[in-house]
Formats: structure tokens, sequence, C-alpha cells
């Protein structure tokens, strides 16, 4: 094969990545009557969102009458610490109650109470039980729904494509290049309209609940070489509860709703320690403080022989463990031989979520590239420093149509497209510098990396391990030139994972340096040199690279909240001291 030869592929908007947010705006474009493409790397019916286990919020009131939009944007908000878009949270309170309904019509299938409406249980933090479910396999379910429902509309899923670049000339994206992962062949995408749905980064950790491949952080280094903004990269989150045994597995998720249903957590004294750091709330608290609790449990002495925490729900019955729990219950079984009706599990933090991304417009999803929009886990501004458990269902199905309604609108509106046969050439380009035989080989950096990335910046950081992570990040990135990259008709994994890495250390850096710029503990970011919530934190990060891959940071003011949404949060009754801080 021709080092520049390729395929070529149109479409109105193409869409990067084939999980609950890809899918959710391809069929809002296929409904507005547009021809639509999804690319993914990963099998299409094993996205990420099969991960997203306990539920999906929705201020319903099936339960808790009293439940509402403004309460379900006051714990959002304010539990994010005060640093999310207000408007995004606003958006996604209002509208999940009726998207949730929709994809359960669509076949999601939630649970349901006796009088047939949706079931909810409690998540953390949470005034109210606002979380709908399907056992603890939720995310699983949406997915397979979209997939049904893009599958009823024609909707095209090209998985086992890699996207190396976005293809951008005069701030305009008209496209990407990506190449077939089994066969090599390369297909440039012409569109009008491209929407990244490419999930976050959190496998660059060691311990994390992402699987191998998957959450490496290119949709970040896409959009950043492409021009776009990211907004605070600091804020990873590192869920309580991920396995501890086997090592092969370390870190996969123990869901929330372990919790939800009544599962306690206990350290080696046997203590139900949370009494010690939110006694009201207990292990129902905000995922930050549990993860810290648990954090500290174990590297006090006060964890297990394996290095974690106990997580027991063997008070309640088998037959209720089963009915809520099936997949916890199975993965407990198969991992470790494990009854957990019978034993407490050994749980420890877990990397689990990117509550950073790509700085959008909340209403549509835009970017500053003209003709690039965001969606799901890749795009920033929902979650602040602490993302609650179930919106991330939420976020995806809401901003995805929000995204698929405007790139639709977009690509109506274009009159004539632009495209460049050099920004091609340079895109062929940067896929054929790395194939080369060199003396370095991509798996082992990827390892390096994620033993980095949870030694020098996991769960409590200071300025000493970042500056040193930082350091080795960059030469791992040396190493890079002597690296050892061979394609054959057939295989095409090591391109696809120099890409992966080369997108990793970017995002890496990119986290490390906001880490650096937020000199304060909030949420998810705690740093054991500024161990104080400053009220002078109340600022984004925003990341941005030169046109010599330099990365820059920045600090901007917050988006204000309007009127309407300061009374509602004056008025709200959740934990006086963060209120009171945050409206300093
Ligand atoms: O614990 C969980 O089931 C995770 C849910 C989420 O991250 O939203």
């Amino acid at each position: 094969m021709h080092l520049t030869d390729h395929l070529t592929q149109i479409t109105n908007v193409l869409v990067i990545g084939c999980g609950g947010a890809g899918l959710r705006s391809a069929i809002e474009i296929k409904k507005a009557g547009l021809d639509v493409c999804i690319l993914g790397k990963r099998p299409k019916s094993d996205a990420h969102t099969v991960l997203a286990a306990g539920g999906i919020n929705a201020a319903l009131g099936n339960l808790d009458k009293e439940d509402s939009w403004e309460q379900h944007f006051i714990d959002t908000y304010l539990e994010g610490y005060g640093i999310g878009d207000p408007l995004k949270v606003e958006i996604m309170a209002k509208e999940s109650p009726s998207l949730v309904k929709e994809i359960d019509q669509w076949g999601a299938n939630f649970a349901k109470l006796k009088n047939g409406e949706l079931d909810q249980r409690f998540f953390g933090a949470h005034k109210y039980r606002r979380t709908c479910y399907s056992g603890d396999y939720t995310g699983l379910s949406i997915l397979k729904t979209l997939l049904k429902k893009s599958d009823e509309l024609n909707i095209p899923i090209h998985d086992n494509q890699y996207v190396t670049e976005l293809l951008i000339r005069e701030n305009t994206c008209f496209g990407a290049m990506s190449f077939n992962l089994s066969s090599s062949e390369r297909t440039v995408h012409l569109s009008d309209a491209v929407i990244l749905c490419t999930g976050g980064h959190t496998r660059l950790w060691k311990k994390s609940s992402s699987r191998k491949n998957e959450n490496t952080g290119d949709g970040y280094y896409l959009a950043l070489k492409a021009g776009c903004k990211l907004i605070d990269m600091e804020m990873v989150q590192f869920h309580p509860s991920g396995m501890v045994l086997p090592e092969e597995i370390e870190g996969t998720l123990v869901t929330e709703a372990v919790r939800g249903e009544g599962g306690k957590l206990i350290n080696n004294k046997g203590e139900r320690f949370m009494k010690n750091y939110d006694p009201k709330r207990m292990e129902l608290s905000t995922r930050d403080k549990v993860a810290i609790a648990n954090y500290k449990e174990i590297i006090e002495g006060r964890g297990t022989k394996n290095g974690g925490v106990f997580l027991d729900i063997s008070h309640k019955s088998k037959e209720f463990i089963i009915e809520k729990l099936p997949s916890i219950y199975r993965q407990f079984l198969e991992a470790q031989m494990l009854d957990i009706s019978k034993s407490p599990m050994e749980v420890a933090p877990t990397a689990h979520y990117s509550m950073g991304g790509i700085l959008v417009n909340p209403e549509n999803l835009s970017t500053s590239v003209e003709g690039l929009f965001a969606a799901g886990e890749v795009a920033g501004g929902l979650h602040g420093a602490n993302r609650l458990g179930g919106n991330s269902l939420a976020e995806i199905i809401i901003f995805g149509k929000r995204a698929g309604i405007s790139s639709s609108k977009y690509s109506k509106k274009i009159y004539q497209q632009v495209r460049s046969t050099s920004t091609i050439s340079l895109a062929h380009e940067n896929i054929n510098k790395f194939i080369k035989n060199g003396n370095e080989l991509v798996r082992p950096l990827q390892h390096e990396l994620r033993l980095i990335m949870w030694k020098y910046c996991g769960v409590i950081k200071n300025e000493t391990l970042l500056l040193e992570g930082l350091s080795k990040i960059e030469s791992i990135e040396t190493k890079l030139k002597n690296i050892d990259v061979r394609i054959d008709k057939y295989n095409c994994e090591d391109l696809a994972l120099i890409f992966d890495l080369q997108s990793s250390l970017v995002s890496a850096k990119a986290t490390i340096i906001s880490a650096l710029e937020r000199k304060e503990s909030r949420g998810a970011h705690q740093r054991s040199d500024f161990p104080i919530l400053d009220s002078a934190g109340q600022f984004n990060c925003l990341v941005s690279m030169d046109e010599n891959s330099n990365l820059k940071i920045s600090k901007v003011p917050l988006k204000d909240l309007n009127e309407k949404l300061k009374k509602i949060i004056a008025n709200s009754t959740v934990d006086e001291d963060i209120r009171n801080k945050l409206l300093e």
C-alpha cells in the first residue's frame, strides 16, 4: 500500500465514539433527515457506557415526592463545589426526567414500582431517591437500547476505526482521518460537522475502572490539536470502590449501588469508619469524601491485608442481592470465588471519571472550532470538582441529543464545505512518521505512564509529586523518538497504541499542569500542601496547545449563576459550610 492511499467517505455529520453519547447524537441527526456515520475504535456493543452500572438520575419524585429539578440542580452544583457551569447543570436537571422516560420506553426497561412508575434508588449525596436503574447493569441496558434504535434507523457504525486526526482548515473542522485496526486501510471522512464522543482519560492510572485501550485521552488530544481548550483537567474522579484482586483486573468498578442498597464500609478494626468522615450521610456521602476516607483508612494502616477496606452487604438476603446487584454478585464469584451474600468484599479507590474535558457551549455543545462539537465524558463543565453517581448516564443522553440537534442545524446551514488537500497530506505524514523500527515498545511505556500517574498524580497530590511526575512524563516523550511500530496488512495494533500513548501523554500533562495551578483542595482535587478549600479557588483552569504543541495553562472566572439559580441555592438546605463558602 502506498502511504498516502485512502478511501474517501462523505457524510453530513461524523460522530467519533460509539458509546451512549455518540449513539444518542447520531439518532437525532438521522431523525433530522441527514446522513450520519459513527466511528469507534472498540467493539460497538462493548463501549465504556456498559461500565456505568448503578443507574441514571432523574428528579421524577416517584418515591420522594418532594424531589424537583431544582433539588437535582442544587445537589449537583453544590456537591461539585460550585465550579461547574450552572447552565449545563440546569439543563441536565430539567431535561433528565423526560429523556430517562424516553429511553425506558425505547426498551431500556428500568426497574418499576408496583404502580408501573420507575423505581428510584439512593445514590451518594442525592437528597432524595433519584437514581433509576436496571439491576446493576444500567449502562448496558441503555447502550443496547441505543444500538437497537440506531439499527432501526440504519445508522452505519464502523467500529475498529482509529481516528488519528481531525481535519481542520481556517479553524473549521471538515472531517477526520482514520485507519482500520485490522486492515490498516485509511479513510478520509469528509463531513460538514464532527461530534467528539470519545470518553475520558482515566485508563491512565494504574488502578482504573476503564479497561485496556479505552479512555486513553484520545479525544482530548484531537481537540487540543484542532484548537479547542480543555477545562478543569485536574478534576479526576476516584471512585471509592474498585476491586483489589486479582491484579489483572485491579480497579474494576464495584458499583455505588452496593452502598445505595445498604452496603457498609468497614476497616480492619471492624469499625464503620464513615462515621469519622461524614456521620450524617455515612456510606452515601459524596464520592470524593468516601474515596478519600477509604484511601486514608488504607494508607494509615486500617485497611485489609490486600490493601483495601471491606464493603459488606452480607446482612441482606441472597435473594435481595441477586435481584438488585446481579452483576456484582457474579463478578466476585467469578474473579475471587467469593459469595458476597456471605462475606464482605475488599475494595479500594480507582480512577473512574474525567470531570474536566473539552470546553463547550452548554446549550449546543459547540467548541471554539467551527463545525466541531463534543458531548459525554469528553466534554467538561457539568460536574465541577465532584460528580454525583448516576449523572454520567443522564449526561450522555441529554447532551448527546443536544449535540445531534445542533450539529444537524449547523450542517443544514452550510452552503459550501471547506476542504484542504494539504491538511489531508499532513494527516498521512502524521501517521507515517510513527511507522519505524526502533528500540522502545509502546505497551511498556503505557504501563510506565500508568504507574507514574498513580504515584505522582493520585488521590492525594502535592507540588513535589506533581513536578516529579511531569518530568517523568517528559522522559517518556523523549523515548517516542526511538519507538518501534510495525504494521502489516492484518495488524495495526502498534499504530493504534502509539496514537493512544501520544494522546495519553498530552492528557496526563494537561492534568498535571492544571493540578499544579489549583493551589487548594476541592472535591476530587486533594493537595496535601494546600489542604483547605480556598475561596480564592473559585475559577476554572483552561489548557490550550500552541503551534509548537506546547501546553498553556490559564485561569478564568467562573460562569455566573443567574438570579433565579442564586435564589434556588440560597433557599437550599444542603451542607451550610459548603454553601456559605461557595457563595462568599
Ligand atoms: O458506581 C456506579 O455504578 C457508577 C455510576 C456512575 O459513575 O455514574
